[in-house]
């Protein structure tokens, strides 16, 4: 793994501090790193309304398209547990979005220690969903 990596691996990992995560006890970070070389953290945020709480992942796209980053380098999700811990599907979708070659690296609470995993979003997520509103014909 190169340097730039494990910089946003170890935010990742930094960032599961910050998780609201009353319920599921779970804390989830993540870094992504965008073009401009900026990184913007995520953490998983519950709601007592189980279903409208937000994945790490999710939360730093959100983040950094407001601040008006749309290309990214790579993301790091680090999660509570021995091993890497996989983005559910709705974040792997939101990650499609921007890029099916985005690298993903996965660790676990060890972070750089402990066992790690690289993927990119297209093998996260094969045969996926793809945008056809150009394929419409009634325009
Ligand atoms: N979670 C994430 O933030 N990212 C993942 O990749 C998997 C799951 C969160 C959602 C919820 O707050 C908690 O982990 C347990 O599912």
């Amino acid at each position: 793994m190169n340097a730039e990596f494990e910089k946003l691996v170890s935010a990742a990992c930094a960032q599961r501090s910050r998780s609201y995560s009353p319920y599921s006890r779970f804390r989830v970070g993540a870094a992504l790193l965008g073009k401009s070389g900026t990184i913007y953290l995520g953490t998983n945020v519950e709601n007592a309304s189980f279903g409208l709480s937000i994945c790490a992942e999710r939360s730093a796209v959100v983040r950094a398209v407001a601040e008006g980053e749309t290309e990214f380098t790579a993301i790091a999700v680090c999660a509570d547990g021995p091993t890497p811990t996989a983005p559910c599907g709705a974040c792997r979708q939101v990650l499609l979005e921007f890029g099916p070659d985005l690298p993903v690296i996965l660790a676990g609470e060890d972070g750089l220690a402990g066992e790690t995993l690289q993927l990119t979003v297209a093998e996260l997520l094969p045969h996926a969903f793809f945008d056809f509103t150009d394929q419409l014909r009634n325009d």
